[in-house]
This record gives structure tokens, C-alpha cells and sequence, in this order.
């Protein structure tokens, strides 16, 4: 079962018609709400984005080539911002995707950012992204990432085990300062999301238990320590969720830490960090989150379970990545060989392998994700065929995309491209079979920005000691 139906949204991949049935007009449409904002297929079939044809691209800088509409993703932080009451209270899950250029438009864009690596931090810090408005994360940061997250003054260090609650009060005891930061708290909901991308349930790595009172034992902990202010309270129910009241529920849950911590302890907590998770449209019959309206009714029931527990309502914070870069960006793939196979007696499914495949896009093999994959350098026409997209590397489970009805006119040459890969494609990339990472350029107004270059072999060598 794929991530995305476990949410209970159905999950059916988005290709038209049943094979030998006429294909052309619905696969040449572009579905508005899974593709870029400024993506349109021209009248003579070229599909461009931000005015900027796809193929152009592909000539330029070559395949698989990853294309983000930077108005796309600075339209998707400011939605965001304005859905929760402000941009600092919007930190960007920079493990979506993160560049310096991304951080930077983060940055322009008023948002905060979320980082899970000490490498990420190092890509912040390097893009001028100030230290203030970084929330860091992780369940085994080590002393020399804390070390980094103090000495950068960060605005939140979010802390996930007891070990790490003594290691940064000692470490920012020798910094000298007072290193603000939040609890991460299992609140013990269930986000109907796939088992690998689910956190919040009990048994799992990250952050401590409300139930068993691990959590209210790290806040007392966190408000003894000389070194650390405790400033809130951090949960995230899970990714590509779809039932929003999942996020109510745990906010409800974890507001009564709120609570149990001012009565006994005497403080008041100012933060509720949220979390992301905010579900996206991968293929043309799935519908994003309406984060609006999601945030309206998460802040109302934050303001209301306050008030029924006589305490003052906290800042709403939230780190959204996969709804601001997923949407924002595509992956263009120039389509190699083509294989019709006997399933059986009957059927034949035809194998259309492009020139990426696992390395730049590990989630239909991880999650059994799917996508909405259309040609991009022509009309299409004809009637369909069974297909599966596959990858070129060495592996059978090597599929783009797993079942699919596609024009049979689609040939070696055709650029087929994949929406919706701005989060989790990139960031999640891998060298395997040597393959050299693609090259990410962004797009706006007509022209063309390279902002990751292609790897080369010459980069995988010089890691050869
Ligand atoms: C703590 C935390 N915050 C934010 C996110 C971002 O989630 P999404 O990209 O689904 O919005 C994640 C993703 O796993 C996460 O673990």
C-alpha cells in the first residue's frame, strides 16, 4: 500500500483511459493542481514553465533535469505564511529540498527554516540564512552539530532525548549562553500515512512519549538547566497526510503538557511547533490540502483548548516542505528504450525506461509512490497502451512509475516529464550504479537559472583517495 492511499485519498496513478482507447487530448492536458503554477503546453505541444520551454532545457543542460518555478514555491511560502498568521511562523522542512538558492529565497520570503543535519546547517549558514530563524532537528545530533547549532545563536534546538538534553546544556554552558529550545513530543496520533513516513505513533525514534510522562520529565529536565530555556513544545504527526484532524488532535493532546507544566513547574510556554506534513496532489485525481482552511481550524482549536485549560494560547509554529517544494518543481527524463513484455496470455505491457530512474527518485521504490508523468516535447495521439516507466539502473524494482495507461506513440527521444518531484527527489538522491547527481536549474519570468550543476564522473572520482 503507497503512502498516499493509507492517507484514505484514492491513489489510483493518474493516466487516461483503459489500453486501445483513444489518448490524445487527456494525456496532452496538463493537470493544473498537480503541476507547477506556471507550467502550459504551447500550441505546438511543448510544454513550458515560467515561459521557459522544457526541451530548451533539456538541450541546455542536459537529462534528467530537475525544473522549479521559483514563482511557484515563493507563491507557496507566502499561501503559507499568510494561512498561519506570518512568515517566521512558517519554517521550511529544508530535508524537502534545500539549495542556497532555496534558502535564500526562503530568506527573501520572510520564513523560517528547519534543518536536520549539521550539513544542512552549513548550507543555511553559507546562503546568509541567519542563525536566529533556523530550527534544528535531528534524533542523534552529535556535539559538534549542537556545538554549531549554539554557536550560530539558532532560534530553536529541538530536543530529542534525554542524552541530548545534557550534552547541549553542557555544551552551551562552555559557549556561554543560553541556547533556547523545544520539546519533541510523541502525542501518540495515528496520521494514516505510510509506516516509514508516520512518526508520531509510540514506538518509533523520534522525540519522547506524552503518555508514559517521558516528555513532562524532559520539560522539567530542560527548565532545571541552567543552559537551555525551554520555549515550547515540537510534534509532527506524519508526512503527505490528508486528515487534517490529526493535527487538531495532537495539538489538543500536547496543549495539555501545556497545562500540566505551568501548574507544576510555573511556566509558560510561548511555542507550539506543529510540525509539516501538509498532503499534496501527486496525480490528477488526488486533491492537495487546503492549508487554509486546515490552518484556520488548527488555530481555532488551539485558541479554544487553551481557553478550556485556563492557559495562555501559544504561537502557532509549522515546518511544511513537501507542500511548498513538491508542487514547485518537475523532472525531465528523455525516453530510451522501449520493451513490450508478455504478462500473460493476454496482456502485454509495454517497458518505457528513461535515462534516471532510483537515483533521482527513490519514492515509488521506497513508498510505492506515484506520479503524473506527460511527454513534454510534443502532442501525443493514439489510442493507449499498458505501461510501466522504469529507471535505468540494475534493479527490477526500478520503476518510476508502477501501472499506467500511455499514448503507443510515445517513442525513443520523447521527453517525458514527471511532476511534482520538488520534495524528497532531489534531497533523497544517490550515487548507485555511479550515476552522476542531475543538474537543477529554476525558472521564472522567461529565463533560466542554473542552481545545482550536473554531477560528473570526474566528482565521483574525486572522492578516490
Ligand atoms: C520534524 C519534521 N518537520 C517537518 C517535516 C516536513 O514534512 P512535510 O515535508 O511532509 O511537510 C518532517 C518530515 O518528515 C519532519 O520530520
Amino acid at each position: 500500500m503507497t503512502a498516499e492511499t493509507e492517507t484514505g485519498v484514492p491513489g489510483v496513478q493518474g493516466t487516461p483511459g483503459t489500453p486501445g482507447e483513444p489518448a490524445a487530448d487527456q494525456f496532452n492536458e496538463l493537470p493544473a493542481h498537480v503541476w507547477p503554477r506556471n507550467a502550459v503546453r504551447q500550441e505546438d505541444g511543448v510544454v513550458t514553465v515560467a515561459g521557459v520551454p522544457l526541451p530548451d532545457l533539456a538541450e541546455e543542460y542536459g537529462t534528467p533535469l530537475f525544473v522549479v518555478d521559483e514563482d511557484d514555491f515563493r507563491a507557496r511560502c507566502r499561501d503559507m505564511a499568510s494561512a498561519f498568521g506570518g512568515p517566521d511562523r512558517v519554517h521550511y522542512a529544508s530535508k524537502a529540498f534545500l539549495s542556497k538558492t532555496v534558502a535564500r529565497w526562503v530568506d527573501e520570503e520572510g520564513l523560517s527554516l528547519d534543518i536536520a543535519s549539521g550539513n544542512e546547517l552549513g548550507v543555511a549558514l553559507a546562503a546568509g540564512f541567519p542563525g536566529g530563524r533556523i530550527t534544528a532537528h535531528g534524533n542523534n545530533k552529535d556535539a559538534d552539530f549542537l556545538r554549531a547549532c549554539v554557536r550560530n545563536n539558532l532560534g530553536h534546538v529541538v530536543l530529542d532525548s534525554a542524552q541530548e538534553l545534557e550534552l547541549l546544556d553542557y555544551i552551551a554552558a562552555g559557549e556561554g549562553r543560553v541556547q533556547p529550545v523545544l520539546i519533541r513530543v510523541k502525542p501518540g496520533i495515528e496520521a494514516h500515512t505510510h509506516e516509514f513516513i508516520a512518526t508520531s505513533h509510540e514506538d518509533q525514534k523520534f522525540g519522547f512519549s506524552l503518555a508514559s510522562g517521558a516528555a513532562f520529565d524532559a520539560a522539567r529536565a530542560a527548565v532545571n538547566a541552567e543552559n537551555l530555556e525551554l520555549v515550547g513544545l515540537h510534534c509532527h504527526v506524519g508526512s503527505q497526510v490528508f486528515d487534517a484532524q490529526g493535527f487538531s488532535l495532537a495539538a489538543e493532546r500536547v496543549l495539555e503538557l501545556y497545562s500540566r507544566i505551568h501548574d507544576e513547574l510555573g511556566v509558560t510556554l510561548a511555542e507550539l511547533d506543529l510540525g509539516g506534513g501538509y498532503g499534496i496532489a501527486y496525480t490528477a485525481e488526488e486533491k492537495p490540502l487546503n492549508v487554509a482552511e486546515v490552518a484556520h481550524d488548527l488555530l481555532t482549536a488551539v485558541g479554544k483548548t487553551a481557553a478550556e485549560l485556563g492557559i495562555e494560547a501559544p504561537t502557532v509554529l509549522v515546518e511544511p516542505g513537501r507542500a511548498i517544494a513538491g508542487p514547485s518543481a518537475v523532472t525531465v527524463y528523455e525516453v530510451g528504450t522501449i520493451k513490450d513484455v508478455d504478462v500473460d496470455d493476454e496482456t502485454t505491457r509495454r517497458y518505457i525506461s528513461v535515462d534516471g530512474g532510483m537515483s533521482d527518485n527513490i519514492r515509488p521504490a521506497l513508498y510505492g509512490s506515484e506520479y503524473d508523468a506527460r511527454v513534454v516535447s510534443r502532442f501525443t495521439e493514439g489510442a493507449t497502451t499498458n505501461t510501466r516507466v522504469v529507471g535505468s539502473h540494475c534493479e527490477s524494482g526500478d520503476i518510476l512509475i508502477n501501472e499506467a495507461t500511455y499514448p503507443s506513440d510515445i517513442h525513443t527521444g520523447d521527453l517525458l516529464a514527471l511532476a511534482a518531484t520538488g520534495a524528497y527527489c532531489y534531497a533523497m538522491s544517490s550515487r548507485y550504479n555511479a550515476f552522476a547527481r542531475p543538474a537543477v536549474v529554476s525558472v521564472r519570468a522567461g529565463a533560466a537559472k542554473l542552481m545545482l550543476r550536473r554531477e560528473t564522473l570526474d566528482d565521483i572520482l574525486s572522492l578516490e583517495v
